[in-house]
């Protein structure tokens, strides 16, 4: 072990000790020697510790110094507090048994209790907003078919959006299909024929709930989505999306304003705005950004549009017959924006200090 490593080990092994020692100790006889033991000037454990500074390199002789100073004093506490203890007691306050009773005036240990995280915190409130305006929760998969992620999405085979670079393709992912042992199928495909990969977006489960319910369909989506993007303030390789999908007759651009200016509302609560920006989606026409605003600052939360008629024709729905809009907005951004968090990459620190705050 390295000299400075050594060092710490050996102070917060001595710490420990000394503080079970001297809380231990019932009468002043036991302490005194408690204290010998510990912080005797001559041949005191403390003491001998102190020869490990000696040990370090120069350049960490400061922390070690300071690290130092500060078991010398949390020990000198210690012993204080435990003379207090001896002192109040007693020799009268010793039970019938003759043992000490127990201090009822020292305090208790604290009981530190657990809590959701801020995400999962995030997707309940969102989950039960979106649910009084009528949207079930549905779900799906984290490994995806090509199928789901892209070509029912209206995203064809050549479309840069399913680059290997944009994307967490499987390339181990064996499907096994038959029986191994009497020489079956192996391949490296999913069971539409493509490639597996992550999911990069939660619109992969508009494509699941459309090709198993008629409509009318009022669904949201809440998971996990993987895209390789290096890490900063507003990006993460992985992240949640809050998807939402209606599709009925007569649905209308002013429908999915609404919805989204309710939900913005319920959850940011008072004077929250929504912007619509043109944009493209293979999957919705037309298709807008979302940004919305709360105390005049404005964020991107993601994209929306109505379904494009060949998604619906996809999943054997008749675009004459019914249209609808979807949307798909980051989780992350979401919570970052109410909670005032500047840097979406707090969330996966697993800091106490930080995630005790919410
Ligand atoms: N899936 C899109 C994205 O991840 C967002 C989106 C969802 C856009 C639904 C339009 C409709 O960027």
């Amino acid at each position: 072990m390295a000299p400075l490593a050594e060092f710490f080990a050996e102070l917060a092994g001595l710490l420990a000790d000394a503080e079970n020692v001297f809380a231990a100790a019932t009468d002043a006889t036991a302490l005194e020697a408690a204290r010998i033991e510990f912080l005797g000037a001559k041949s005191g454990r403390l003491k001998d510790a102190q020869k490990g500074l000696g040990q370090v390199a120069k350049e960490d002789k400061p922390g070690a110094g300071k690290r130092f100073n500060e078991v010398k004093q949390a020990l000198d506490t210690a012993f204080a507090a435990a003379q207090e203890r001896i002192a109040d007691s007693g020799a009268a306050a010793t039970g019938p048994t003759g043992a000490a009773p127990a201090d009822l005036t020292l305090p208790g240990k604290r009981v530190r209790l657990g809590h959701l995280h801020p995400i999962t915190q995030t997707i309940d409130d969102l989950k039960e907003i979106m649910g009084r305006l009528g949207f079930t929760a549905a779900g799906g998969p984290e490994i995806e078919d090509e199928w789901h992620n892209f070509q029912a999405l209206n995203i064809p085979a050549a479309h840069p959006a399913r680059d290997p670079l944009e994307n967490f393709y499987l390339a181990t992912a064996e499907v096994v299909t038959g029986d191994l042992s009497k020489g079956a199928n192996r391949n490296l495909h999913g069971p539409a024929g493509g490639a597996l990969l992550l999911r990069s977006q939660t619109s992969t489960v508009q494509i699941r709930v459309m090709e198993k319910t008629r409509p009318p369909v009022r669904i949201i989506s809440l998971g996990r989505v993987y895209r390789p993007d290096t890490a900063d303030a507003t990006h993460y390789p992985m992240f949640h999306q809050i998807e939402g999908l209606l599709i009925d007759r007569h649905v209308t651009m002013a429908d999915l304003k609404s919805v989204l200016r309710l939900f913005a509302r319920s959850y940011f609560g008072g004077d929250v705005h929504i912007r619509f920006r043109p944009s493209f989606f293979p999957f919705t026409e037309p298709s807008v950004e979302v940004d919305m605003a709360w105390n005049d600052n404005w964020i991107e939360m993601g994209g929306a549009g109505m379904v494009d008629p060949n998604v619906l024709a996809s999943v054997g729905y008749d675009p004459d017959e019914v249209s609808g809009f979807a949307f798909g907005l980051g989780v992350e951004r979401v919570c970052a924006r109410r909670h005032n968090v500047t840097d979406i990459r707090e969330f996966y620190k697993n800091d106490v200090r930080f995630l005790e705050q919410f």
